[in-house]
């Protein structure tokens, strides 16, 4: 268990007809606005390179998912319980166009006094038709396939990054588990 490794889990577990029909749902409406951070002081040198984030998304459709996703990882993890994860946030669309990025940071985010610090960050993949846009995780490129749910600690031992896209549209959702 002195392994990191062992603290970052992936489960396949939207189908494609899922994936198809959330981004379907979405992706051409107009609720979607440009990414900021809510931390890290100086902005960032990769301002017109931001994503597109969109927010109130599918929590009904998500939630089985995410619910099972933080179960198994649960049962896969020492000293973590599922009575201990309480709630999560709503869902968070992104959206990464031709030419966008995430750049690296963890998810050691504190959105509201009363929130605190997120104990699992929760990122699913709904596609995976585009060139670029590879997850980093460590400095380690993850090969994530559509469908795939990512779970790791919101802590400042992972930092992540969405390499920018070069070609077609990278969609995810990302989650922070309480
Ligand atoms: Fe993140």
């Amino acid at each position: 268990m002195d392994d990191l490794w062992h603290y970052v889990r992936v489960y396949n577990l939207m189908d494609h007809k899922f994936c198809h029909n959330l981004i379907h749902q979405y992706e051409n409406d107009d609720q979607w606005q440009k990414h900021f951070w809510y931390s890290h002081g100086e902005k960032s040198q990769y301002e017109d390179k931001e994503l597109d984030v969109r927010f109130s998304t599918a929590s009904v459709e998500l939630n089985p998912y995410i619910d099972q996703a933080i179960t198994e990882y649960c049962e896969e993890t020492p000293h973590l319980y599922r009575d201990q994860i309480k709630e999560w946030s709503s869902p968070r669309l992104n959206r990464y166009s031709e030419g966008t990025m995430m750049r690296e940071h963890s998810d050691l985010i504190r959105r509201h006094k009363r929130d605190g610090v997120p104990v699992l960050s929760v990122l699913g993949l709904m596609n995976d038709d585009f060139e670029g846009g590879e997850f980093y995780m460590r400095g380690e490129h993850l090969r994530l396939q559509a469908g795939d749910i990512i779970v790791f600690p919101s802590t400042y031992l992972y930092p992540h990054e969405v390499r920018e896209i070069t070609q077609g549209i990278r969609y995810s959702w990302v989650v922070w588990a309480y």
